[in-house]
């Protein structure tokens, strides 16, 4: 038995990344990540996606210790995100006869980011590829999270290859399966992973969710993370609520502030929320906050209230920089509140109402805008803003 093998014949030959800073060169790494491979060995030997190119020497002396001098048949491309396919020139170098198995879309990408146009294999929707006693079926799933993007199910094991769905941030130390590690940080990481990758696309995974519905599922081996055979429902319902910005009662004040006063307000009003009863409430102050722990948290909570001082006539930079990321995942609905400040002409108050108007939110009350410094009266618009937004909570 290999310590790597997952269910018979199935090999784990991924690695885990705790050197990058950021995904995407965005998106932090607290606990790492993980890139996901697998090895299925039967007559023939296929391998599911590759790792980051800045691990492919370690890819290989993975591949080496299960395949013993064996070749690779065939490698699955079920996703081209370099975070998965930057191994496949190496790869190709080292298994020449290996036939590199895509859908049209997968194949043009592979010869637009490798150059690698020969021993291909185009597949399509509900095509099927034999192993030997394994076989190998390809479903398309668009836009989770590229274009090209398929899954690769094995009927015979029950296993499906998931790509990037159902995946999360976080090496795997020591285990693979989830019934092998502690996943306490995982369930945020997944929601995280989720909001800044994956946010976007909530139809699309709405549409695989349904086509995959149908699926006899006993492991799902995710490019990213745990493999789930424990705990699939769990994660399925994580994606399908997700996708469809369903989220659960909670407050996220997210706000700029130059020199505090902005700062003041958010915080009598948390206060007040708070005094009100409301319990679930998280504050980012956006100069500091990491900005994928504010997404996963709008996608968390569904209640969003956003401050911001008036700079250069415009929004605070940072808050407008939520706001953008905010806009470019289409979160359907929030109920949301406004608050800002400004010294000798308002600006950020409208801009960030016009917003939320743009987006279909649920404006629950009037803005608060402070001119200059914080004093009584602004204080108790405050509080009139945080029993508005509790009241409609209860
Ligand atoms: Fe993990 Fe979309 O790549």
């Amino acid at each position: 038995m290999y310590i790597t093998e997952i269910k018979q014949g199935i090999h784990y030959v991924g690695v885990n990344d705790r050197t990058k800073h950021r995904f995407e060169g965005l998106w932090s790494l607290p606990y790492g990540v993980s890139y996901n491979s697998y090895l299925v060995v039967d007559d023939k030997v296929a391998l599911i996606d590759t790792v980051d190119e800045a691990f492919a020497s370690r890819f290989m002396s993975n591949i080496d210790e299960v395949l013993q001098g064996r070749e690779i048949d065939y490698l699955v491309v079920n996703h081209m995100e370099a975070d998965h396919s930057a191994a496949m020139a190496t790869l190709r170098m080292r298994y020449p006869r290996m036939q590199i198995v895509g859908n049209a879309k997968t194949l043009q990408m592979i010869e637009g980011f490798y150059g690698i146009t020969d021993n291909t294999l185009c597949i399509k929707e509900g095509e099927s590829l034999s192993l030997g006693g394994r076989t190998l079926q390809f479903y398309m799933a668009p836009m989770v999270h590229w274009p090209e993007v398929m899954v690769t199910y094995c009927p015979e094991q029950r296993v499906l290859f998931s790509a990037d769905a159902f995946g999360t941030f976080g090496t795997l130390d020591g285990g693979i399966l989830d019934t092998q590690l502690a996943l306490d940080h995982f369930w945020d990481e997944m929601v995280r992973y989720y909001a800044c990758i994956v946010g976007k696309y909530g139809k699309p995974v709405q549409a695989a969710l349904k086509k995959l519905g149908g699926l006899d599922i006993e492991m799902i081996c995710s490019t990213h993370g745990p493999v789930w055979t424990r705990d699939i429902a769990k994660v399925i319902g994580i994606y399908d609520r997700l996708s469809r910005y369903q989220a659960e009662p909670g407050v996220v004040i997210a706000y700029g502030s130059m020199y505090g006063n902005t700062e003041q307000m958010a915080e009598r009003i948390a206060r007040t929320l708070a005094a009100c009863g409301v319990s679930r409430i998280r504050l980012h102050n956006l100069s500091s906050a990491d900005m994928s722990a504010v997404l996963r948290d709008i996608f968390d909570y569904d209640t969003l209230i956003v401050g911001s001082p008036t700079y250069n006539g415009e929004l605070f930079p940072e808050v407008e920089s939520l706001l953008s990321k905010i806009v470019a995942r289409g979160i359907p609905q929030r109920r949301f509140a406004a608050f800002g400040s400004f010294c000798w002409a308002g600006a950020a108050v409208k801009r960030i109402v016009d917003t939320a108007e743009r987006l279909g939110w649920t404006v629950l009350c009037p803005a608060v805008e402070m001119k200059q410094g914080y004093s009584p009266s602004v204080e108790q618009q405050c509080d009139e803003l945080a029993r508005s937004v509790a009241a409609d909570m209860q």
